[in-house]
């Protein structure tokens, strides 16, 4: 089983039918696990190259900068930044502030890290709040 689809798993009662963005998507590997139980998967990116070109008609991706995003105030249940925390930690001010406001309230931001650097980077952020489940480090920010 891919990881995603094991860390979906593990997130299911914040993925089933619920409006999901995933924030960094890279390949965007979380959102197509994710798609198998929810339809509305959004996912942005600010580069589509690492993204397969068959994935764009299932999945609402978007290139888009996650700290200046064009959604609407209150419009996904659940947010995900998955293997991608090392990447953006310039912009996490922003960035948590754009989730913040395009997430409904009681939604959940999850910021999950397995590799090293993320890894990191998220205890250094996030300390004891951020606690392991199977190989996944996970944050969740609730509104
Ligand atoms: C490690 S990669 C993606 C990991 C991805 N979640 C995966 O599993 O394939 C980090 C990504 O962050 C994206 N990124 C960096 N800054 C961003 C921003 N401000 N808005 C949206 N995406 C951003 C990069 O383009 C890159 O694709």
């Amino acid at each position: 089983m891919k990881n995603t689809d094991i860390l979906v798993k593990l997130l299911r009662a914040d993925i089933e039918n619920k409006a999901i963005l995933e924030v960094a998507c890279g390949a965007a590997d979380f959102s197509v696990s994710a798609s198998a139980y929810s339809d509305s998967v959004y996912c942005i990116d600010l580069d589509a190259r690492r993204l397969n070109s068959s994935l764009k008609e299932k999945l609402h991706f978007q290139i888009m900068d996650a700290s200046k995003m064009d959604y609407a105030d209150d419009t996904f249940d659940t947010i995900i930044l998955y293997n991608a925390f090392f990447h953006i930690q310039s912009q996490w001010i922003e960035i948590e502030r754009e989730c913040r406001r395009v997430l409904k309230a009681g939604g959940v931001i999850y910021v999950v890290g397995t590799w090293k650097l993320d890894v990191n980077i998220i205890i250094d952020i996030f300390g004891g709040e951020a606690k392991w489940q199977d190989q996944f480090l996970i944050a969740a920010i609730r509104k």
